[in-house]
């Protein structure tokens, strides 16, 4: 296993919707010692969730932090191939993100706060999540990386922007 170099704002890459995999890509040692890099590097940067394309490759495939609302679905990180979101109210709230490709700053975006989440796992298995509240901002700003979106694009005034030394200062406590 590796740390993967990730990619910075502004590199191509980040800008570019990524292919589908089919289930016997995710057979090949290829694909699965990627999965196995990303949750490596997704770890030793303290991220939440890590896109494919922010190790530089285009394909629609994420790791994350996501607690399901079903209680015998719960664990660490999850793994999503190829996912497709249905928010399950209109509902949205702000809330602080960040983002390893876009280091040390944060800004409040509104997202969806109950989605059901429909994907394949690392095996190639059809799975769906039901996620709210924090794993439901993860999963959209993760899939947002798979269609060549970045959280500023969905920020509806930049006034919240703030270097991460600033936030923990002055925003930490404000929640989200
Ligand atoms: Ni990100």
């Amino acid at each position: 296993m590796s740390i993967l170099k990730v990619a910075r704002m502004g590199h191509p890459v980040l800008r570019q919707r990524g292919q589908p995999l089919e289930k016997a890509d995710l057979k090949s040692p290829r694909i699965q010692k990627l999965i196995d890099d990303m949750l490596d590097t997704m770890s030793e940067y303290s991220g939440v969730g890590l896109a494919a394309p922010q190790v530089h490759e285009g394909l629609r495939l994420f790791v994350g932090l996501l607690h399901d609302e079903d209680p015998d679905e719960r664990s660490g990180a999850s793994v999503i191939v190829n996912p497709e979101i249905v928010p399950n109210t209109p509902a949205r709230a702000d809330g602080w993100e960040g983002c390893l490709s876009i280091p040390d700053i944060r800004g409040l975006v509104p997202r969806f706060t109950d989605i059901t989440v429909r994907a394949l796992d690392r095996d190639g298995r059809p799975i769906e999540l039901r996620l709210k509240d924090f794993s439901a901002r993860v999963a959209q700003h993760e899939t947002d990386h798979l269609d060549g979106v970045l959280f500023f694009d969905r920020m509806t005034s930049f006034a919240s922007l703030t270097y991460l030394e600033e936030y923990s200062r002055y925003h930490a406590d404000e929640g989200d």
